[in-house]
């Protein structure tokens, strides 16, 4: 982060931006003088964000904006509200995100986790795709997990309707996310943007992501998982490193990925399965009602 240059004059947006990955990546960017708009589902924890990142960069640009990743009303509410306020977007981070959390519904009828952590960010980047490529040097990051792996996409029970391991609805969830990365990035040049789209994962890091976990094993994770400050390097990395191209994955660069120094990482052949990752955007743009990017309206081709 010494090395990274002043971020001065570009506007970036962070969801779930109150506590762990999120904070640590808005605390570093404003440290850049970026403006950061903390995309909160709870304002009042936003603006307990914004105090604590004033405590320590007094100078820094915040804005606290309410958003339920979790409702398709309320993402775009948000995209409204922030494009009222803002004609420019440099950096997108779809990071909010929910584990292994009880089974539950969305008021739009989607399971919990996979709306939250994937189907909220599909929309929100397609709501503001407009700002993005209008916007020269602008990325989108999206964060998976390691935790990509526990699943693949069950097309027959999305929602898991028919049967429900938090488990792999998180797996799920956080594999569609790395897909949605992928695909986005080849939509995006095929399309001729120079909008980039990266995915990111922070390792094993000690957040309030435990926050389903039974109550004896929560802080045994503070034990071995590394801090969220060191948890969000990836995430800086993939939104500010010069040296990448769009379509990598950032993870850390120690055991098992677990831990360490940001650094290009691989992923299995199953998250670059384009037919999958076609199949997935069109069923996603169809529950979401939010179409972008697609054969009718670009030079895409399957
Ligand atoms: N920590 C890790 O080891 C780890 C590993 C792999 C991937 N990740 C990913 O990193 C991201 C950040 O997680 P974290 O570890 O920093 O956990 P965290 O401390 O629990 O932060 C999650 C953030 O998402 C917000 N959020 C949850 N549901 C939301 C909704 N419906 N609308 C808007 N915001 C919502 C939370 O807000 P509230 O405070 O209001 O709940 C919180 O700000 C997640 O995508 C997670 O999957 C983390």
């Amino acid at each position: 982060m010494e090395r990274v240059p002043s971020q001065r004059g570009k506007f970036a947006i962070i969801t779930g931006a109150n506590s762990g990955i999120g904070y640590e990546t808005a605390l570093g960017l404003a440290k850049k003088d970026a403006m950061v708009v903390l995309a909160c589902r709870d304002m009042r924890k936003a603006e307990g964000a914004k105090s604590r990142i004033l405590e320590t960069y007094p100078k820094a640009n915040i804005k606290p904006m309410k958003a339920d990743m979790a409702s398709l009303a309320g993402v775009k509410q948000f995209a409204k509200h922030f494009q009222s306020h803002f004609d420019k977007l440099d950096l997108l981070i779809n990071n909010a995100g929910i584990m292994m959390s009880p089974y539950k519904l969305t008021e739009d009828g989607f399971e919990n986790q996979f709306a939250t952590n994937y189907m909220g960010h599909f929309a929100l980047a397609g709501l503001l795709l407009p700002l993005l490529t209008g916007t020269p040097g602008s990325r989108v990051v999206t964060l998976s997990s390691l935790s990509y792996k526990w699943a693949e996409i069950d097309f027959d029970d999305l929602h898991a309707k028919k049967r429900y391991s938090k488990r792999k609805a998180y797996g799920q969830s956080k594999r569609a996310c790395l897909m949605f990365a992928y695909e986005l990035q080849r939509r995006l040049s095929a399309a001729g943007y120079g909008t980039l789209s990266l995915a990111a994962h922070p390792g094993l890091s000690k957040t309030n992501l435990d926050r389903y976990f039974p109550a004896l094993i929560r802080p045994l994770g503070a034990l071995f998982l590394q801090n969220p400050e060191k948890g969000a390097l990836p995430v800086l990395y993939a939104a500010l490193a010069n040296d990448l191209n769009g379509g990598e994955f950032i993870g850390p660069d120690g055991f098992q990925e677990m831990r360490g120094d940001p650094t290009v990482v691989n992923s299995d052949a199953y998250s670059k399965d384009r037919k999958v990752a076609q199949r997935l955007w069109r069923a996603t743009e169809e529950m979401t009602h939010t179409y972008y990017l697609g054969e009718e309206t670009h030079t895409w081709k399957p």
